[in-house]
Parts: structure tokens; sequence; C-alpha cells
């Protein structure tokens, strides 16, 4: 189509760019006749869903996810609560002081942010006293994850104050945002928490009768992120397959429960880039999650080496390997492939694992080898370290591992994948090939999308900087697809690219 009223390419470019502005333009019709040409404004806080930012007060839909072990770090939640977005801790993995020391610094913060409550199939009682901490201490907003089914312990932290307001509506101050990656369990979330959790919380005096009947009218979590293919665990969902599932899913439990709140679905996995960004919000989320990126940032809790591989890292560089946490279940999790072994290594002791009875059974070879590359000690010295780590963490193991040569070997070759993510996090130089660091292909499609910008140099990277360039560029695409949707050709000259903070200012001014 031809445009009669033109701008100039780059005038074009630069019009669409200034997001608040809507675009008018006169093309030329099919008959030649003049036709209206139309692009609205469209701004980084109009993406998503605004009741959602409203709801947990925020200006933008944009979730920095947990990342384990404080990669997710303070510093993250500070600069995304102060950019309008919201980070969350990455509690996990953490002892449990240091947890509470990111909780009382971020108490008193003048922006919402938020805690990872990870379930602990192993720990249960380290997920009970997390939740205690979160309760005690007045957190508002937990990021659930991991969950195999709800828990007596996160039942107790969403249902903790519940009551009615003078007007009779329900308030409830504790919020889930629930992460899950497939359908029957995003359901159990949608639902309101299970009746025999609430009667044993009754029946405890945790919630008090009229409490119990007031949770069974709410969801156990009125928001849910439906993870796609990511960093670290992740069933290796396709968003485009995944996202439409649980949102339908959100509609029908809506009326299935006549619930008085909108229950809300965002998406993470793969977003490092406007294009994901903006398919996401196509897609109707109401908000996005990141996560590989932000850990290439500079205010994460890994090593500057790490943040320079990371900066290297292309599409196809990451692969799954076994998970410290869940070894034995053969459960994996994402992490790059280049510039470590740590993905064979652990491969190799799975497979070990498998096939042995006991640490003693192993060939005298091939236990030389582990003990020379991998552990770089006898397999009796770890085993002193990780029976004297567990006899103060959890006797339970040690008498298992006693009994069971078998769960001795999973507990010597646990400290191995455990050590590999600490080697990274504090960019021991010994064992750069031992680095375990959990990233998904979100990384390489942002490496390449800021090839050639300031972008590209890793200490340069600043989450809010990257989190403002990801919406600010989502909203432009989308402007651009207005055009093509009237069947104009995009200027010449039109390319989102990364952008200083001050640029964007100047634009959305
Ligand atoms: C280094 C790293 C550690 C992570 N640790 C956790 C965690 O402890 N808890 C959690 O809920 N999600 C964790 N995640 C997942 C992120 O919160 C987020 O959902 C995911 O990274 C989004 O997908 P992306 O990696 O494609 O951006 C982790 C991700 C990464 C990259």
């Amino acid at each position: 189509m031809q445009l009669t009223h033109s701008y100039a390419d780059n005038n074009l470019t630069e019009a669409l760019r200034k997001l608040s502005h809507p675009v008018h333009l006169a093309a030329a019709g099919p008959n030649g006749n003049p036709l209206a040409v139309y692009v609205p404004s469209l701004t980084p806080e109009q993406l998503g869903n605004q009741e959602f930012c409203r709801e947990i007060d925020i200006r933008y839909p944009y979730l920095g996810g947990s990342m384990a072990k404080g990669i997710s770090s303070v510093a993250i939640a500070e600069e995304l609560g102060r950019a309008g977005m919201l980070g969350f801790f990455g509690a996990a993995g953490l002892p449990f002081s240091t947890v509470e020391a990111a909780v009382d610094h971020l108490a008193g913060a003048a922006f919402p942010c938020g805690f990872n409550l990870i379930h602990s199939p192993h720990e249960p009682d380290l997920e009970a006293a997390l939740a205690e901490l979160y309760i005690r201490k007045g957190v508002r907003l937990v990021e659930a994850s991991a969950f195999l089914a709800l828990t007596l312990p996160l039942v107790r932290y969403r249902t903790h104050g519940i009551h009615r307001d003078a007007e009779g509506a329900i308030i409830v101050p504790n919020r889930i945002i629930a992460k899950v990656s497939r359908e029957e369990l995003a359901e159990r979330f949608f639902s309101p928490p299970p009746e025999k959790y609430l009667r044993q919380l009754r029946d405890e005096g945790a919630i008090t009768a009229e409490q119990a009947e007031l949770a069974a009218q709410i969801p156990m979590a009125q928001y849910i992120t439906a993870e796609a293919d990511s960093g670290g665990h992740t069933d290796n969902r396709p968003a485009m397959a995944l996202f439409p599932t649980i949102a339908s899913l959100a509609g029908r439990m809506e009326l299935k429960f006549g619930y008085t709140v909108r229950l809300q679905v965002g998406l993470a996995g793969g977003i490092a880039t406007p294009t994901a960004a903006a398919a996401a919000f196509a897609m109707g989320a109401a908000y996005i999650m990141t996560g590989s990126v932000n850990q290439a940032c500079v205010e994460s809790g890994t090593s500057d080496t790490v943040r320079r591989m990371l900066a290297e890292t292309r599409q196809a560089d990451v692969t799954m390997a076994p998970a410290a946490d869940m070894f034995e279940m053969g459960v994996t999790v994402q992490v790059l492939k280049r510039g470590t072994m740590f993905p064979m290594r652990a491969a190799k002791l799975y497979e070990i694992y498998r096939a042995y009875d006991g640490m003693d059974s192993i060939p005298v070879a091939e236990r030389d080898k582990l003990e020379k590359t991998f552990f770089k000690a006898t397999l009796a010295d770890i085993w002193r370290d990780t029976h004297a780590f567990f006899q103060k963490r959890d006797p339970r193991q040690v008498e298992r591992a006693e009994r069971e040569p078998k769960h001795r070997m999973a507990l010597v070759f646990r400290w191995y994948l455990g050590q590999a993510a600490h080697w990274a996090k504090d960019g021991d130089p010994d064992r750069t090939i031992d680095y375990q660091i959990w990233c998904g292909p979100a990384m390489g499609a942002f490496n390449e999308w800021a090839a050639g910008s300031f972008l590209e140099s890793p200490d340069r990277r600043r989450v809010a900087t990257v989190a403002r360039n990801i919406l600010f560029g989502a909203a432009l695409l989308t402007r651009a697809n207005f055009l093509r949707y009237q069947n104009i050709l995009l200027p010449a000259d039109f390319i989102i690219k990364p952008l200083e903070d001050i640029q964007i200012k100047e634009y959305l001014a």
C-alpha cells in the first residue's frame, strides 16, 4: 500500500518510538481512495494487565523471578522495585539466617518486593520454617515454586490474617504468585485451599473457624506464572502451547468457583528480548517474568566470571543436566554447557549411580578417575565431609546412608552437584570446568539482540535497564505491528535496538 501522507522512513520510525503519541497516516487504498492508518499510543505500563499491576502495586508488568542461592539478590529486588517493577529474592538453598537478613533488609523498602517460598520435599521442616519466617516478618508476597502438591505451610501462609473488611469483602493480606508448568498443578493453585489443611489449621488454632470459612472461598493463588522452557528447573514446555492452556484454565476456574477476584496468568521462560515479550503480551500474559537474563546483570549474586560466560552464550549453548536436589529421582535442570564440563560430569555421576549398588561396587579405574578429576579428593574423604554436614542439618540422612550404600553414594555425588553451583557463584578459578550455571535459551536470544550495543558488555547490563528495554521494545514492536496489520510496509530503517535509559526516558516524555 502506498503512503500518501508520507513520513520519511526515519521520521516514521521516530514517530513509532514516541510510544505515548498516536500515529496517523493517510495511505492510498486498493481503489485509490484515501485510507486512514492509525497506530494507538502504547506505553510499557499498558502492556499486560493493569489490574494485576495495581493489585501488587507496581507500575510495569515485569517481574524478576527468584534465582536460588541469592542469585536474584537484594540488589536485584531493589533495582527492579525502584524502577516500578518487582523482584523476588532467591531464598532457595540459602541458610535460614541469610534469608532472614534479606527480609529485614528489604522490610522498610518504599517499593514492593517478594520472596521465594520453595517446596522442599526432602526438607519439609525448612519449608515450614520459611513460611513461618515470612508470616512473622509480615512478608506479603511470595513466589511459590517447585510444588508438586499444596502443603500445610503454604496454606498457613496464604490464610494467615484473612478477614472481612467493614463492607464485608474478604481481605487476604498474603499473596501468592505460583509458578507452575503443568495444568494439574495450576488447577490446585486456582482452587480454594484444601479442606483437610483448613481443618488442621483450625484444630491447631492457627486460624479461627470464621477464617477457615472465608479461606474456603478464595483461590490458593490468584496469580500463576506459567513457566515455559527456562533456566534451572524446567519441564521444557513450549510457551506457545503452555500459556493458552493455563490462561483458559484461569477462565474456567473463575466461573467454577465464582470468585470475586480475577485470576491472572503471567508468562516466564524464554523471555529476554522485546520480541518474546511482545509475543507474551499478545497472548494475553498479565505480566512477564525473566530469569536467565537477570543472572547476567551486574546486580546478580553470581561471579563476574559467570557473567562473562553468560555474555558469550549462544542459543544452543544450554542443556539439561541432573539436579542436585532431586538427583536420585532423575530430575534435571537446564544449565550452560559452553565453557564447562558440568553437564557431562553430572550425567556421568547419574549413570554410575544407576549402575551400582554403592561406591564399593564402582570399578577401581572408574573410581580413580572420579577421585582425580571430579572430586579432587577420595570418595571416603568426601563422605566424611558430607556425613558431618548432614549430621548437623538432617541426621536422618546419615542414618539412612549408613544402612544403604546406594544412599551414601547419592549423598556423595550430590556433594559434587551442590558444590558445582557454589564454585560458579563464587567464581572459583580452580573449578571453572565444573561450574554449574543454571541458564535457559533466553540468554542466547538476549546476547544476539544486544550484540553491537552497549548491552553487549557484561558490566553495562543492569537489571532495570534490561527490563526497561524489553518493555519499551515490546511496546514498539506492537505498535509497528499495527502498521503491518493495515498492510503498510515498515520503514526500511525500522529496528528495535537497545537504548540507554536516558533515550527511553526521552521517547516516553
Ligand atoms: C540461575 C537461576 C536460578 C533459578 N532459581 C530459581 C529458584 O530458586 N526458584 C524459582 O522459583 N525459580 C528459579 N529459577 C527460575 C526463574 O525464577 C525464572 O522463572 C526463569 O528463569 C524464567 O525463565 P528464563 O530463564 O527463560 O528467563 C531460576 C532461574 C535461573 C536462571
